[in-house]
Formats: C-alpha cells, structure tokens, sequence
C-alpha cells in the first residue's frame, strides 16, 4: 500500500465495544483469556473435548521444533465428528447446508441425516474405486454440495484430499497431483459462472496426460453437454455413486493422521503442500469457530463466502462449522451472478445471521453502491467477519455501518493456510473493536512482533509477526519436504514459526497486520509468488527476462505488475506492443489461473539490476505505485529505473 495510506491507516483512532446486549450472550466471556494463558497446553486439552474421540488421547503435546504432535494417542473419525454424531444425537432433521445455485432460484437443502446418507454413498463408490487410508485425491470442483460429501468421504477413509481452486489451469492442476502423487481424482464436468457453463473435464483430462499414476476420476455432472472419456479410468457420479448403500462403518484413525494437503504459493516458483493432520486440526477450527464467530447451532444461519479451494473453505466452510452443528448457506455464483443485489438478497431469503468474507469482495460491494444492501432487509445480521487480507478502514466501516446496521461486531481475523484456523481476531463480546485491526491473539495462542534481530518490539513499534509456541491447527509440514519446512518457516528466527507478514503493536499493545514483507503477492485474498508469476511469463516463447511486483490496488488489494524484455526477433520485425501484452497475459491466465493474469504489463528494454545480477524488485515496486525511488546507487545503470518509469506512464493499465 502506499505510504500515505498506511499513514492513514495507522492513524486509526476509532474504537467500537461490543454492546452490553451481546456481550452477554457471547459465547466467549472475558476469563476465557486468563484460563487459557494459566496454561495453553492444558486448555488446549480442554478444547479437544469438543471432538468425539474413539480413543480419547492421554497425551496433549509433544514438541521437537519445528515437528508437533498434538493428542498423539488418540484416536478419532472426521467425517464422524462433522456428521455422524449430530444426527445420533437427534439432530438429522436440522439443515446442514442452504445450497444456493448460481442461477436464480436454484436451490437446494441438506439435512444432516442426508448428508450422512450422501458421505456413506460417497465413501462407498471410493472404496470400490480402490481409495484406501493414506491415498491423496486431488478434488477440483466448483461450490457444489458434492465438494462436500466429497472431503468428508475422504476424510472418513482416513485417506487425503488435496483440493485444487476450480480456477485453477490444467497445469496448476498437473502439478500439484503430481507433487503428492494423487492416485484419484473427483471432478465435474463443468461449473457455471453467471450463467454460463465453463467446462472443467478437460483441464483434468490435459493434466493427467503427464500423470500415469490416477487410477480412476470419478466427475459429476453439473452442466450437461459432452465430454471427453476415458473408458475404464472416468465413472460418472450420478452412476457409481447413487448405486451405493447409504451405510458406512467408519473406522478411527490416529490423531496425527494426516487430513488435507493444500497447495499455496511461497517465494518460490513451485507451490508448498502444506499438510494438515486431524485431532489437532479439527480440535482449532472447531474452538475458533465456536468463539469468534460465537455460533449458536440452534439459531444461527452462518455464510462463509469463499470457495472450498481455500484454506478458508476447508476451516470455516466445512470443517469447522459442520463440527458445531450449525447450518449453513452454501453459494455457487459470484457476488453479481443473477445481479448486483443477489448476496443482499440471499441473506434476506436465508436470514444469514454470520457473514464472513474477505475484504476484497467488501471493497467491490461498496464499489457497486450502498442502495444495494439498503434494498434489502439485513436485520437478520448479527456478526460479521473479514479474512484474507489486510482491510482497510473505510470498508471496514462501510461494512459495518451498511451491511451490519451499525450494530453488529465485525471480527478481522488474521491467519494463514500454515495456521490451519485464526490465530489473531477480536472475541465479538470482549473487544472493543477498532477498523483495520485483527487486535488480539486468540486464547491459547502465543505471538510476538520483533525486529531483525528477533527482539520483542514495544508498543507502538512495528517488525515481524512470529509464533512463539505451537498450536494445535499448526501445518505439520510441508509434503515430502521437512527441509523446506524448516528453512522457509523457522530458519529466520530460530524456535519461532516466522509468518511472513509484517505487523504493528499499537500503544494499546493491539495488533495491526501490514500484509507480507517478502515476495508473496496477494491479489483479492489469494496468494500468488512473484516468481511463480515470473516463471510463467519467461516460458513464452518471446519473452527474455520479466519481473514481477504487487502493486497497491483499490479493489484487490494488490495488482500484478509485470516488467517484461522480448526477446529480439529473428527477422528483426517488429511486433505490435498491444497484442504481446495481451497474449502475455493471457498466456499467464492459461500457465496459472485467471486470477493470475497480471493488471498491467511494461515491456521494457532493460531491468533494473544490482552489480550482482539481482533484480530490484523494491524499485520496480516504487516505479508501479507511482512513488519517489529509493536508493538507486547500487544499480549497474541508475537510468533504467528512470526510462521504466516514463514507460509506465505511457502504458495504460489493463482492466478486465
Ligand atoms: C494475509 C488465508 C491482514 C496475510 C486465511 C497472510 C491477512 C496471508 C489477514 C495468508 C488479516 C490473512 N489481516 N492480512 N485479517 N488474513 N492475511 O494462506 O498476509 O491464503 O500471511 O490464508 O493472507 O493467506 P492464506
């Protein structure tokens, strides 16, 4: 963000303190942070009491930094505690899921004693397909129920899923099943995007071209319409999984077996398979959900809008919420499908009474105007929440004075695919709240903020977000890869997971999140490397060198801004600058994914480089977000930066 928004941002004085109404009903009451800090190990132990354990652990916590065990010896079914017991307890009839399709007036409901019945059917058809516990399926569908079934299906087999974001390319996808070497995977035909049917099949087919080892795919049918098919490798849903028996015994598997793996961008170009296991996992979404989002199953309609392709879907979209018993709503479109209104309209219809979403998607429903959610009736609203990225503090007030009617606490919640749940979030009846900040540890979780030497900064200083100590959702690693874990998490300050984000205490000693402070870019809420962005950009068969930066932008947080040498052409022709951009960018969206395609591309005749050879990204930083450079004297050539910037000024920023 620019200096003077950051200025402005950390000026902040407002404050908000829940009101006395909510306060009392809130789950989470103010000695909760001093029975936690007693003893967070103890209190951890506490918590896993939420979970139905088959065998209950003895032990809590083991810890051989950076390796945790939490729970170790216990023994537990996923799937069991997300579905099973809610029905045994008398709970079959509640709703599990509104699902509300893209297309209006699609829709459909899901008790929990159907979705058992549809986890049970699923689990079958796996099992006759050969999945068995410790087997990865990769599962790259869009925001249907059976996404669903299918995770907890997984999971019920003490197998893994590994999710891949629907909008994510053939290669994305080929790669990542090949980093943990998947061996299934459940697909769709196609998902629906405001209306229109976009195929999906054949970007599982093109990716399994380079991966021999899936066995079987196993597609749904959403949109209809051809595909292709591979006898004997692809079976239809609608054919092997509703032949199946609704019963399913489950069996137990031990806490630290591992659950997920989910793919996210590093500094690298390759993406990191971050794995998470179950007791300790389920036991941190589960307490989180309970408390900051103060959920009560019997009244609540809670909507998380995001897609189970993230973290946030697997955390507060499945498991969490399925664990506390709640109902949900479940949404398949984007925010304009059927019109700017539709979210207004759907937590009318649906009486949503939990929001929660990433600032991105705040920034974008106040661009469209607030005689949106003025047209309809929010009053069933009682909570809102923000993920992803940092907000700022006019859409968080714009979120809380239009859409929470001024009355409704807003929980900013900071935390990572790494972290498993949040880690950092004001507790709705305790804090007083104040825009822009995530405030205050969660119960149980131990962070500083240090400066380069790893000293513990003072109130009103800034430095680096660290964890001091381990916490039951914690990634177990990376997949195949402990070295990495080591040296990328826990390497900079030895004995401190190292979060990559930049942070300020206030003089309160409240905590402000400032994005990252290495090559991670965010754009809307999700995490993309510079380099893997680069490293799709020297693949075209034109381009030389390109680097890439993240620049300040008003809807998504960070744009893409790449810098771009070509390649000379043979016959010394000239290629029309316009229509290389174009395919560039295109050519990224179709290496990675849509949300990769850069907002603007400067082809320029040189980079900006150290003696070393480096490029200075820092300076390219200055150069996208219009600002004054810094210090050039290290350049090989102090002009460069100059000629870029003037290119930049001529080059009109593309829009989609
Ligand atoms: C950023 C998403 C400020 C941060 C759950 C982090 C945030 C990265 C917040 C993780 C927040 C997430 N305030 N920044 N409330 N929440 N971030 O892995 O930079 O997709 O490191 O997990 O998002 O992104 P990830």
């Amino acid at each position: 963000m620019t200096e003077a928004k950051l200025e402005a941002w950390l000026e902040e004085t407002r404050s908000f303190a829940p009101s006395t109404e909510f306060a009392q009903q809130a789950n989470a009451q103010p000695s909760l942070y001093g029975e936690a800090s007693a003893d967070p190990v103890a209190w951890w132990r506490e918590q896993a009491e939420r979970l139905t354990w088959t065998t209950a652990p003895s032990s809590t916590l083991e810890w051989d930094p950076p390796f945790a065990t939490w729970f170790g010896d216990g023994t537990l079914n996923a799937s069991y505690n997300c579905v099973d017991r809610h029905v045994e307890a008398g709970r079959g009839d509640k709703v599990a899921y509104h699902w509300v399709g893209d297309a209006e007036g699609e829709s459909r409901i899901t008790t929990y004693a159907e979705l058992q019945k549809m986890v049970a059917r699923c689990a079958n058809a796996l099992t006759e397909l050969g999945v068995t516990a410790g087997d990865r399926v990769a599962v790259y569908l869009p925001m249907i129920p059976e996404a669903i079934v299918t995770m907890l299906a997984i999971v019920r087999l003490g197998a893994i899923h590994s999710v891949v974001f629907a909008g994510f390319s053939a290669d994305a996808l080929s790669s990542r099943i090949l980093d943990s070497d998947c061996r299934f995977v459940v697909t769709a035909d196609g998902a629906f995007r405001r209306g229109t049917a976009s195929p999906l099949k054949p970007a599982v087919d093109e990716a399994l071209e380079t991966c021999p080892n899936v066995k079987a795919v196993l597609v749904v049918r959403r949109t209809g319409g051809e595909v292709g098919w591979v006898d004997g490798r692809d079976h239809w849903w609608h054919v092997v999984v509703e032949r199946q028996s609704d019963q399913h015994t489950y069996e137990s598997f031990p806490a630290e077996q591992t659950m997920f793996i989910m793919y996210t961008s590093g500094t690298t170009a390759k993406p990191k398979g971050i794995f998470h296991t179950t007791g300790g996992y389920l036991t941190h979404v589960a307490t989180t959900y309970h408390y900051i989002f103060d959920v009560k199953p019997e009244t609540d309609v809670c909507w998380t809008a995001a897609d189970i392709g993230w973290i946030t879907g697997h955390s507060y979209i499945v498991y969490g919420p399925l664990l506390n018993g709640v109902t949900q709503v479940l949404y398949e479109g984007l925010p304009d499908s059927g019109g700017k209104d539709r979210w207004w309209r759907i937590i009318e219809h649906h009486q949503v009474s939990i929001l929660y979403t990433a600032p991105t998607t705040i920034r974008t429903l106040m661009k469209w105007g607030t005689q949106y959610p003025a047209s309809a009736d929010l009053s069933s609203l009682r909570l809102l929440g923000t993920v992803g990225e940092p907000i700022n503090p006019e859409a968080w007030m714009w979120y809380r004075e239009h859409v929470g009617g001024n009355r409704c606490p807003i929980v900013d919640t900071w935390w990572q695919t790494e972290t498993g749940g949040i880690l950092i979030s004001p507790l709705p009846g305790i804090t007083a709240t104040k825009p822009g900040a995530a405030m205050t540890p969660f119960p149980g979780i131990n962070v500083d903020v240090v400066d380069n030497d790893g000293r513990s900064v003072g109130n009103g200083q800034g430095g680096y977000l660290v964890l001091t100590a381990p916490w039951p959702g914690m990634t177990r690693g990376i997949y195949g890869d402990p070295a990495r874990f080591k040296e990328t998490y826990w390497s900079r300050f030895p004995g401190s997971y190292f979060a990559g984000d930049g942070a300020k205490r206030d003089e309160d000693g409240d905590l402000w999140l400032l994005g990252r402070i290495d090559d991670v870019m965010n754009i809307s809420g999700h995490r993309l490397s510079t380099t893997e962005v680069e490293h799709a950009l020297v693949g075209h068969p034109s381009v030389a060198e390109a680097a890439v930066v993240g620049a300040y932008d008003e809807i998504t947080g960070q744009a893409i801004v790449a810098f771009v040498t070509l390649r000379g052409t043979a016959e010394g022709g000239e290629m029309d600058p316009a229509l290389i951009i174009e395919e560039l960018r295109q050519h990224v969206a179709n290496v990675i994914s849509p949300i990769a395609r850069p907002r603007q591309i400067i082809l320029t005749p040189e980079l900006p480089k150290t003696r070393s050879g480096k490029i200075m990204r820092r300076l390219l930083r200055d150069v996208a977000e219009n600002r004054q450079l810094g210090d050039v004297t290290t350049l090989t050539d102090p002009t460069v930066v100059n000629m870029i910037s003037a290119l930049m000024e001529s080059h009109p920023s593309s829009e989609d």
